[in-house]
């Protein structure tokens, strides 16, 4: 680990010195196991902040058997020692953030004091939910398909932000009523989705009794603490993939989810960056709708399913399960700027004969594989790579040579310790 530590930099930026940035980010279409990488790492970070999306997003860690997932607080939040930090490029639902806090204090984990939300984030409204679900349902009449968001009103969220009609955090410090009441208008007339004022404003009671100090400029915060020296972890949530600009358009999130998108969340400048960790699985995985080249349907697809517990953590919804895409993780590093690989959940391909690896796109844009050849022994666990089967250990440089980016933690398994730790 401190070897790898080492290799997540510190850096000097004209005449300061700052801690340590790095950030974790998704390199195909979320799911990667992000979250479990980010409790890791977050051991030995003082900072981890998370810097875009929403309640869409779904992070599990587990720890000794137990389950966490994170929707909108950081995953570095099981540690007691951490600053947690919600940036500004978020959009909140504060009743599933509360839930959220409630349920870690009932694992006896109490993140509020060192929690620390932007001014700046925006506030998802129950009506953006409703505005979601209208939106998907008339793309469904118009084109036969929606996107199959997440329905946790993402895209009408940022929407608002975007046209200037979004309400802040900062908001949440005075009296709600009269925003609510010109949101209540301007949705009727422009989705013809009915307000509650009410009931909107009552949700929004406990929120701003407990969470009230909490928000804060995380600008100034973050930055001050760079100037200290502190380490700061960054949480991406998403992935490449479903990148507004970069992703499968129109098949996408409605966020920036690449690193660039994280520093511009969080109010940081690109030299800051010391290190950034692409994330992807050993095979490949989607929810909603969009193309998927190297998707897998029938008993293929069924069996990656089964052995990678492919169900969202967000709506349950079973993931399309396919092959790894060499040109996606290549563009992915690029976009990104990868200085490492986390290849997640290789101990699900332990049973495959051989596995097929899309390594090119063809002039008539057909995809080109190589079959590699697979391991047929159990991987769950192991922590050194120099006892992974040889097979598994080809397959991994091979994606090493491929993309040009090192591979440098390996998931072999859902626990926090199922990781083996390279460099
Ligand atoms: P995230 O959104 O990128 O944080 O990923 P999710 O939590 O939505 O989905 C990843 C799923 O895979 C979770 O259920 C994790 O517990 C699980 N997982 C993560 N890494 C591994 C691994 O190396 N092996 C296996 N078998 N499961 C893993
Ligand atoms: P994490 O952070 C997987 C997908 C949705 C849908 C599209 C748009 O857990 O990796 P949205 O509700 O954002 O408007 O939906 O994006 N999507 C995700 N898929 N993991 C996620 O997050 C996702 N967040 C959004 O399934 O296809
Ligand atoms: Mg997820």
């Amino acid at each position: 680990m401190q070897k790898l530590l080492a290799s997540l930099g510190s850096a000097t930026v004209g005449h300061d010195r700052r801690g340590p940035v790095c950030a974790v980010i998704g390199a195909q279409w979320g799911d990667e196991g992000k979250g479990k990488v980010i409790d890791l790492l977050g051991e030995h970070y003082d900072t981890v902040a998370r810097a875009c999306g929403g309640a869409n997003a779904g992070h599990t860690i587990v720890v000794k058997g137990t389950k966490h997932i994170f929707h909108l607080l950081p995953s570095g939040a099981l540690h007691p020692h951490t600053t947690v930090v919600i940036g500004s490029g978020l959009v909140l639902h504060l009743p599933t953030l509360l839930e959220e806090i409630r349920l870690l204090k009932e694992a006896g984990i109490d993140v509020l004091p060192r929690l620390f939300i932007s001014e700046e984030a925006h506030i998802v409204f129950e009506f953006h939910k409703a505005i979601d679900v209208v939106l998907e349902e008339e793309r469904r009449k118009r084109e036969g398909k929606g996107i199959g968001t997440t329905g946790r009103g993402i895209g009408p969220a940022y929407t608002d932000k975007a046209s200037r009609d979004g309400t802040r955090m900062q908001s949440l410090k005075g009296d709600m009523r009269p925003i609510l009441e010109r949101h209540a208008v301007r949705v009727q007339r422009l989705y013809g989705v009915a307000v509650d004022s009410e009931k909107e404003l009552a949700a929004l009671v406990p929120a701003q009794k407990l969470l009230k100090d909490r928000i804060v400029d995380t600008v100034w915060l973050l930055h001050g603490k760079l100037q200290q020296g502190k380490t700061l972890l960054i949480e991406g949530a998403q992935a490449s993939l479903l990148d507004l600009d970069h992703g499968t358009y129109p098949y996408v999130t409605s966020s920036q989810t690449t690193s660039a998108g994280a520093l511009q969340g969080l109010g940081l400048p690109p030299r800051v960056l010391t290190a950034c960790i692409g994330v992807a699985k050993a095979y490949c995985t989607r929810v909603g709708e969009g193309d998927f080249m190297t998707e897998v349907l029938g008993e293929t697809g069924d069996r990656l399913r089964k052995r990678g517990g492919e169900y969202g953590s967000t709506t349950g919804r079973p993931r399309r399960c396919g092959w790894l895409s060499i040109p996606d993780l290549k563009r992915s590093a690029m976009i990104n700027g990868f200085t490492h690989w986390n290849i997640t959940k290789l101990d699900v391909l332990d049973e495959e004969v051989e596995i097929p690896v899309c390594t090119g796109i063809a002039s008539d844009g057909k995809a080109e594989w190589k079959k590699l050849p697979g391991w047929k022994t159990s991987t769950v666990g192991i922590t050194e790579f120099a006892k992974l089967p040889k097979e598994a250990q080809q397959y991994l440089q091979f994606i090493e040579k491929e993309t040009g980016v090192p591979v440098s933690l390996i998931g072999t398994g859902p626990g926090r310790e199922q990781m083996i730790v390279r460099r």
